[in-house]
């Protein structure tokens, strides 16, 4: 009896959104596996699917847009802002995280599929002389916050379906970093089903399982809310959230400059750029567009575009997103309660599906549509923003390709840690040999002036040095 009415249930589901094909292989299915096509089906949003479909609620297209695209007006490095000096937002920032209103949320639901790692990419070793993985880096640099301001300070990891088993197992494996229960939160996104192109009907990996993939960083919007997390993030007293990716292992958990800025500035969303090294790096350009920040991906920025220099010969679309970013959670939840403020961002994809006769099948074209939701489109939807400049060689070492590749990969991710720890060591008096890799744990000292207080004298590194 069960059985039949679930069954008729989700045919009521199914039906009206031209999805009925879902339930093709019904009666062949085990009861588990009947359970688990039913509990796929009850978290599909049929109707976002079907005005999807039909082309309705994706992102303008960049094209459209990028050609009125201005160079944001930024918080220069190092310089003030309307007044506000880096010393006044140091002081905000340390007062506003100090009183326990500031929490860090890591991005962790990516597959490193680039990297060619198989495991969630936070597991990545990357210290240069510790071998500590990208989740440690974050962690110990929160831990290097917490032990500055004397206060605990909530990490929120967003993790996928592809990555929350092994994410929580590694997390109680290694006592959570030494963070407290309370101090750690998992959360996991939601899932988008791939759609048939020329169809619109979505696509089945196997008779019980749809094609299904994460639903972008975006879903963090969802995810928090769905989660509990922002609820218990609000009755924590949380006012501020602190944002970066897993694959940076040199962002400053909490920066209070940065922080800081965007209280002073009472902006709802900041973002924090650095000057691209070059027209095309493979990084977010963040622009403004009829006096809104938008950030366009370099992929769908036009080469002209992208290349368009000043009269000194910098270029004109020069800040690059590092997705180092700080909301407002009252922004947040509004966003959350607001089902337009992310578009969908599509993707032609080549996506192996199983027919309703049960055959399967392996396109050599594209043939689907996968679709992802971008946090950074909460941009234009803010009332006021603001865009901070970091020096590269301070906040951003990306983890992206595989070793072998010129960019982004594990080899220059570890040289630029070491780099900026020999120039700390370096500004505090000491002489690091050429070749010789350095490394600072956060709690040992969490920045340059925090080595100047530390060391004494003049030293010389001769040899690779973990400083802990
Ligand atoms: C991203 C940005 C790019 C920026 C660059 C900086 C996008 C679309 N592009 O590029 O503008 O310059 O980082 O390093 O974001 N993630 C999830 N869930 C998802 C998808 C991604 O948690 O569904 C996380 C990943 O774990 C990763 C981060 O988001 O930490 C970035 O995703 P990725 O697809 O690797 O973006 P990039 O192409 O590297």
């Amino acid at each position: 009896m069960e059985r039949v009415a679930s069954l008729d249930s989700l045919r009521n589901l199914c039906r009206p959104a031209g999805q009925e094909h879902l339930l093709a292989h019904w009666d062949r299915l085990t009861e588990p596996q009947q359970k688990q096509l039913a509990s796929q089906i009850d978290s599909v949003d049929f109707g976002l699917v079907t005005g999807l479909a039909a082309g309705e609620g994706f992102a303008s297209e960049a094209a459209e847009i990028a050609n009125r695209a201005e160079p944001p007006e930024a918080v220069p490095l190092g310089s003030h802002y309307r007044g506000f000096s880096p010393q006044d937002a140091l002081e905000e920032g340390n007062r506003i995280i100090a009183a326990g209103k500031v929490a860090m949320i890591l991005v962790a639901g990516g597959q490193g599929t680039r990297l060619g790692f198989d495991q969630p990419k936070g597991m990545f070793p990357i210290g240069p002389v510790s071998g500590r993985t990208l989740f440690e880096m974050h962690v110990d640099s929160l831990k290097g916050a917490m032990k500055r301001f004397g206060v605990s300070i909530p990490l929120l990891i967003m993790t996928s379906p592809a990555t929350d088993a092994l994410t929580r197992k590694y997390f109680e494996e290694n006592d959570r970093l030494g963070l407290r229960e309370d101090e750690l939160i998992l959360f996991q996104q939601g899932t988008m089903p791939a759609i048939d192109a020329a169809t619109g009907r979505i696509l089945m990996d196997s008779p019980f399982e749809l094609a299904l993939s994460p639903d972008g960083h975006g879903g963090i919007v969802s995810a928090l809310v769905k989660s509990g997390v922002m609820e218990t993030m609000r009755s924590r007293g949380i006012e501020v959230l602190f944002y970066a990716q897993v694959d940076n292992p040199l962002v400053r958990a909490c920066d209070p400059i940065l922080i800081g800025y965007h209280r002073l500035a009472e902006s709802q969303m900041t973002t924090q750029v650095v000057r691209k090294r070059f027209a095309k790096e493979r990084v977010g350009n963040v622009v403004q567009i009829d006096g809104r920040t938008h950030i366009i991906e370099y992929s769908d920025l036009p080469d002209a575009l992208a290349e368009q220099t000043l009269p000194d010969g910098s270029l004109k679309l020069w800040a690059g997103n590092i997705a180092v970013h700080v909301f407002d959670r009252a922004f947040l939840e509004q966003a959350a309660c607001d089902a337009e403020a992310l578009p969908f961002h599509r993707a032609l994809k080549s996506v192996p599906y199983v027919d309703s006769e049960g055959n399967r099948h392996k396109p050599a074209t594209p043939n689907a549509v996968k679709m992802e939701r971008f946090v950074f489109d909460l941009l234009p939807r803010a009332r006021r923003t603001l865009v901070v400049e970091g020096d590269a060689a301070e906040v951003f070492a990306p983890v992206k390709n595989a070793e072998g590749s010129a960019t982004d990969t594990p080899t220059t991710s570890r040289q630029a840690i070491s780099k900026l720890h020999g120039t700390w060591l370096e500004q505090a008096g000491w002489k690091v040999e050429e070749g010789v890799q350095v490394e600072i744990h956060p709690l040992w000292a969490w920045d340059a002036v925090e080595v100047r207080d530390k060391i004494q004298g003049q030293g010389v590194v001769l040899a690779d040095t973990y400083f802990t």
